[in-house]
């Protein structure tokens, strides 16, 4: 198996970026001590919290692992009309959980430029990012502390781009990955095995396949397909080590269908198709929706209303299973 990107990876899975709990440190440190690549969701940390995240997975295990980040968009603009429409959807919500209306003020999300110089003072072994693309001086600073990147595409162009741009490898997202599409330029939404193969003989770097992977079977298609490695979110889940809340958990372990939805971010994401999906549907643009609707989705979440949280989640979602991590991996090879 060629080395992919000089981290001698006994196990060719990722565990993919699972921003917003799941991904801890102790389940990226689990993958990583059990021979794939763990990342540590880390694109909602403040400075702060990353390199905590960093310690805490550095204390763990000595392996190499990865951390996450979003490339900021561009600040959203909405008219005055726009805002109440999508506030208006949110009424009853706020009424039954009991959870006061948000002002919204830009960014919205982390300063992104204390999230990276908090990335280049953790040092981890990879930076993946996503939404975008990163500035030739931000991979040059990365470079030079020998953290190697992986930016996300979700089709050709996207894929020709951050090659361009002078990353490592790529992630390629396919139409079943659970959670965010990272798309920027067009997003294809091909099956993952179908988006390896379509950008494999367009470029040079080394390919990582995400969406809708479960089983040792799944993983091998991908590998077949030209992908160095696997990326499996939704398959670690319900994982021991996972931050995953237990409302979520359990509504993962009723499973269901996914779809794909604006209602809770703005940005198309898949996840479990719930009420949410049904009663939003005049979304802010992202991430002012993402403001706006996150009191509602902790308080659902605290309340154990799963039908008004964001249940992210791939095509794959009804083959998760409980477990430690180790585990899991060890059944996908
Ligand atoms: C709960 C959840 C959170 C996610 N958070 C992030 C994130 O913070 N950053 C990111 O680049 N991708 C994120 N993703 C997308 C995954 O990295 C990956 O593309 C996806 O999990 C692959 O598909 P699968 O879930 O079917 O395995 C998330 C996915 C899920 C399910």
């Amino acid at each position: 198996m060629p080395d992919f990107l000089g981290l001698n990876l006994p196990v060719p899975v990722l565990l993919a970026p699972l921003g917003g709990g799941p991904g801890t440190p102790a389940l990226a440190a689990a993958v990583s001590r059990s021979g794939g690549l763990g990342t540590v969701g880390s694109a909602y940390f403040t400075p702060e919290q990353l390199l905590a995240a960093a310690g805490d997975t550095r204390a763990r295990t000595d392996r190499p692992f990865a951390m996450n980040l979003f490339v900021p968009a561009l600040t959203p603009t909405f008219t005055p009309e726009e805002e109440r429409a999508a506030r208006a959807e949110l009424h009853a919500w706020q009424a039954e959980l009991n959870v006061e209306p948000v002002h919204l003020q830009a960014p919205y999300l982390e300063d992104f430029d204390a999230q990276f110089q908090a990335v280049l003072a953790a040092r981890p072994a990879v930076l993946s990012f996503t939404f975008g693309q990163l500035g030739a001086a931000q991979l040059q600073a990365l470079r030079a502390r020998g953290i190697r990147t992986l930016g996300t595409a979700t089709g050709l162009r996207e894929a020709l781009a951050l090659e361009a741009s002078g990353v490592d490898a790529l992630i390629l997202q396919g139409g079943g990955a659970g959670g965010h599409r990272g798309s920027w330029l067009d997003d294809e939404r091909l099956g993952t095995t179908d988006l390896v193969r379509r950008v494999r003989p367009h470029v040079k770097l080394p390919l990582v396949a995400a969406g809708g992977l479960m089983t040792r079977q799944d993983v091998q298609a991908a590998l077949s397909a030209g992908a160095s490695l696997a990326a499996l979110g939704t398959a670690f889940l319900l994982a021991d080590e996972a931050g995953t809340h237990p409302t979520y958990r359990q509504a993962l372990e009723g499973g269901g269908e996914t779809g794909l939805t604006r209602a809770f971010t703005g940005r198309w994401a898949r996840g479990l198709v719930n009420r949410a999906f049904h009663e939003i549907r005049h979304p802010l643009p992202t991430p002012a929706q993402h403001a706006l609707t996150r009191p509602l989705r902790q308080a659902a979440a605290a309340a154990g209303r799963s039908e008004l949280m964001s249940l992210w989640a791939g095509t794959g979602v009804n083959g998760a299973r409980r477990g430690l991590a180790g585990s899991i991996l060890a059944q996908l090879t």
